[in-house]
């Protein structure tokens, strides 16, 4: 399985900012052959980005959908819509939509099912909060987590989903997760998938690590055979350092 690399930029960039991102990003595209490299900018930039990366490898992702396919959700964007921007992939039960926004695993579940049948690839994230990790509830989090998201799943939809291993006191604190517990987590995704969302399906889900990747660190967490890619956040927004990371995780991968 290759690399999937996502930058999520969460509540950053005007669509003048992202035409400069995506331009400059694009001129490095041939040094990142063989990783997917997908863009997640917030909806208004997503026309603006998909005019540039239009035709390149280089692929769209938004940050959220709703659950319905439309109807009177005020301020809300449905999976049809993202869709027919040319978004391919949409992130789904980030720790932020979580806990600041106050998602519950029904609403998730819910959105997995409705990213699904509009064609666009969830990437799935879970983990636990800090508390949780120290009480020794890091596995059942997850655990908890998954299910409710992925019960029911078609094998057929299996390898469509992404899920990104996201501890919540790793976001954006610059406090990444050692190795070995991020190989744990991750892990114990891949058994949960296997053994409880069911059989034959794990092999087919590529699983990130996200929580303070940079370049310095990415080639630490690709190189685990547990781990095929990052969720980026503050080390996306700028181009050239979003290209030094992903060029950093094709080296690891490859050495
Ligand atoms: P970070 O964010 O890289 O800034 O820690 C990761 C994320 O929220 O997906």
């Amino acid at each position: 399985m290759g690399l999937v690399i996502a930058a999520n930029w969460k509540m950053h960039k005007t669509t003048a900012d992202t035409v400069e991102f995506c331009r400059a990003i694009l001129q490095d595209e041939d040094k990142f052959a063989g990783v997917e490299v997908l863009i997640c900018p917030p909806y208004t930039s997503l026309p603006a980005a998909a005019n540039i990366l239009g035709g390149s490898s280089l692929k769209l992702g938004a940050q959220d959908l709703h659950w319905e396919q439309e109807g009177a959700f005020t301020g809300e964007i449905a999976g049809p819509m993202l869709a027919d921007l040319g978004v391919e992939y949409v992130i789904v039960g980030h720790s932020e939509r979580r806990h600041v926004m106050g998602e519950d695993d029904s609403r998730i579940s819910a959105k997995v099912k409705a990213a699904l049948e509009c064609g666009l690839k969830p990437i799935l994230c879970v983990g636990e909060t800090e508390a949780q990790r120290e009480a020794g509830y890091t596995n059942s989090v997850i655990r908890k987590q998954l299910l409710a998201a992925l019960e029911g799943m078609a094998a057929g939809d299996m390898d469509k989903v992404v899920i990104a291993y996201e501890p919540v006191w790793a976001i954006g604190t610059g406090k990444a997760a050692q190795p070995g517990d991020a190989d744990a987590a991750c892990s114990y995704i891949r058994e949960v998938i296997e053994k409880d969302v069911g059989a034959g399906k794990a092999d087919k889900v590529r699983i990130q690590y996200g929580g303070s990747v940079k370049e310095g660190n990415i080639g630490s967490f690709v190189e685990l055979s547990s781990i095929q890619g990052a969720l980026v956040g503050g080390a996306s927004l700028k181009a050239d350092t979003f290209s030094a990371l992903i060029q950093a995780a094709r080296k690891a991968v490859q050495s």
